[in-house]
């Protein structure tokens, strides 16, 4: 049986563990893919951690991959060796099953295959894939480049496209790491007035590089004054990892403005009676399909927006997780893995 490399986790807050396994054969309606890169996510540490409810372990981590496919199982239709694709999270409830139906969301078929916490993800030579899964790369899209884009991407591309700005509204963007970083640049070739919200002044030059037009540093001002000066955001997209610095935002909505809470925080103090009088929301956002992400791809590559990544081969996984973890990445860690 021939052998791949693998980083796997065998238990909730394991270590990386660095080992060879099989090389899968794809049942039917899937692919098998030769990872090329993979972006390493805050979100990984759902399986790293054990955060995810009934993980199963040992599991393969990374949801942000790129590769060839190169086996097909039974039953595909269309897709074959050869095509290069990018496989991201894939969990979502979908709306329209029979549980999402009875409102039963957390047994939702599609919400259950996530890709890198239900079943193996990209930190490795290969890895299998559902072609529901799938989406296309273009050309001019480098693999290293794409990888992000598959979740960091996606996941803020959509969200900033389905929240209803149009351009010239101010959009301010809180944490600018893996997805934050790509936020401002979305936002900033989508016309509006961006925004970028960080910890710390020496933040500011990278911010501008990336499109904002303005820079605030949370540590040294108010946010929510700040943004209030400039007229109140439509849109407050938060990708950061801490409640606290969500709350201080908030203040700085405009009228109809909204928050979308895009980082994995636990729970988040709203003041109500600011959000009636000034008739705004706060709305979660996760991800999208793989359509999504082939619209992402292709928005990037005809747009210019890239991200800034950092680049491993897979034996550091470990060192590039805990960089991310340390909020030391500019700005996503990538393992690079086949060519
Ligand atoms: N909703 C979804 O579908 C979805 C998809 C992907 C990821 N996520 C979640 O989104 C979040 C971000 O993921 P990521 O991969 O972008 O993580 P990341 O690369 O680690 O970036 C997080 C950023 O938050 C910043 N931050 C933390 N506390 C802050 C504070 N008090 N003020 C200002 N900035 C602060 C960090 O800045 P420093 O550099 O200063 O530490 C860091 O740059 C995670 O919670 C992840 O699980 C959600
Ligand atoms: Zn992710």
């Amino acid at each position: 049986m021939p052998k791949m490399r693998a980083v796997q986790v065998s238990k909730a807050g394991g270590p990386f563990e660095f080992v060879e396994r099989d090389i899968p054969e794809p049942g039917p309606g899937s692919v098998r893919i030769k990872v090329q890169a993979c972006g390493i996510c805050h979100s990984d540490t759902y399986t790293k951690e054990g955060y995810w409810p009934g993980i199963q372990y040992p599991r393969v981590p990374g949801h942000e991959v790129i590769g060839v496919i190169d086996a097909v199982g039974p039953g595909v239709p269309r897709w074959r060796p050869g095509q290069r694709v990018g496989v991201g999270w894939n969990g979502g409830f979908c709306g329209y099953c029979d549980n999402c139906r009875r409102g039963d969301f957390f047994a939702c078929q599609t919400s259950t295959d996530v890709t890198g916490v239900t079943r193996d993800g990209g930190y490795a030579d290969y890895m299998l894939a559902p072609i529901s899964a799938l989406a296309l790369v273009p050309d001019d899209l480098s693999s290293d480049d794409a990888a992000p884009l598959m979740c960091a991407g996606v996941t803020t591309f959509n969200c900033l496209r389905n929240s209803g700005v149009r351009p010239g509204d101010l959009v301010a963007v809180v944490g600018i790491g893996g997805l934050g970083h790509l936020a401002v640049q979305y936002a900033a070739k989508m016309g509006c007035q961006t925004v970028a919200i960080a910890r710390g002044k020496e933040e500011e030059p990278l911010a501008r590089q990336l499109g904002a037009h303005s820079h605030i540093d949370n540590t040294a001002q108010d946010p929510a004054a700040e943004l209030q000066k400039l007229g109140g955001a439509k849109l407050i997209l938060a990708t950061v990892t801490s409640a606290d610095a969500m709350k201080a935002v908030l203040g700085g909505l405009g009228i109809h403005g909204r928050l979308m809470v895009i980082g994995a925080v636990p729970s988040l103090e709203v003041n109500t009676l600011q959000l009636l009088r000034g008739n705004q929301s706060v709305t979660g956002w996760y991800s999208g399909t793989s359509i999504d992400s082939q619209d992402t791809l292709n928005f990037s590559a005809l747009s210019g927006v890239r991200p800034m990544i950092e680049v491993y081969p897979l034996d550091l996984a470990t060192d590039a997780y805990e960089h991310m973890m340390s909020g030391k990445v500019r700005f996503r860690a990538v393992l690079s893995i086949n060519d």
